[in-house]
């Protein structure tokens, strides 16, 4: 299995970016963490990240026939991006929505996830965690055939 691990804006500053929110492991160091975790259940996975919307919506696009899911966490864009939104529907690869923070628990505007019904599923607010639990989310799917 191959998986694509997808962050939005402002993840390439995890570390220095209000820590008492998101904490301060780099987003390199997080990188490494999930390619660990995932090495040790044999599945592949790579990295990108992007500042802008329609970065990320290549990014998708270019899943067709390269990976089997896909590990989201778009960032900001969660919460109004209806064209990432699209573009997840479109490319019909199951995608796992994250976040290190529980959205939920924040400002309202964080409450609301239009990329959601596009999404497998959502994990969040376990800070680096929840991209771990995303990778067992893919394993176990995969185990259950
Ligand atoms: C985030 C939550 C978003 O509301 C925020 O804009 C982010 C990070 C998270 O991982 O907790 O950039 O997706």
């Amino acid at each position: 299995m191959k998986l694509l691990v997808l962050n939005g804006p402002n993840l390439n500053l995890l570390g220095m970016r209000e820590p008492g929110v998101y904490g301060s492991d780099s987003y390199d160091e997080i990188c490494r963490r999930i390619a660990g975790h995932a090495a040790a259940r044999d599945i592949a996975v790579d990295f990108a990240q992007s500042n802008s919307e329609g970065g990320v919506i290549d990014r998708l696009h270019a899943c067709i026939g390269a990976y089997d899911g896909v590990i989201l966490n778009a960032g900001a864009y969660t919460h109004y991006s209806y064209a990432i939104r699209d573009a997840i529907a479109a490319i019909r690869l199951p995608v796992i929505e994250v976040h290190l923070s529980n959205i939920h628990a924040r400002e309202e505007f964080r409450h609301t996830s239009v990329i959601a019904p596009a999404c497998r599923g959502q994990i969040a607010g376990f800070g680096p965690v929840s991209y771990l639990l995303a990778v067992d989310a893919f394993a176990e799917m995969a185990a259950e055939g």
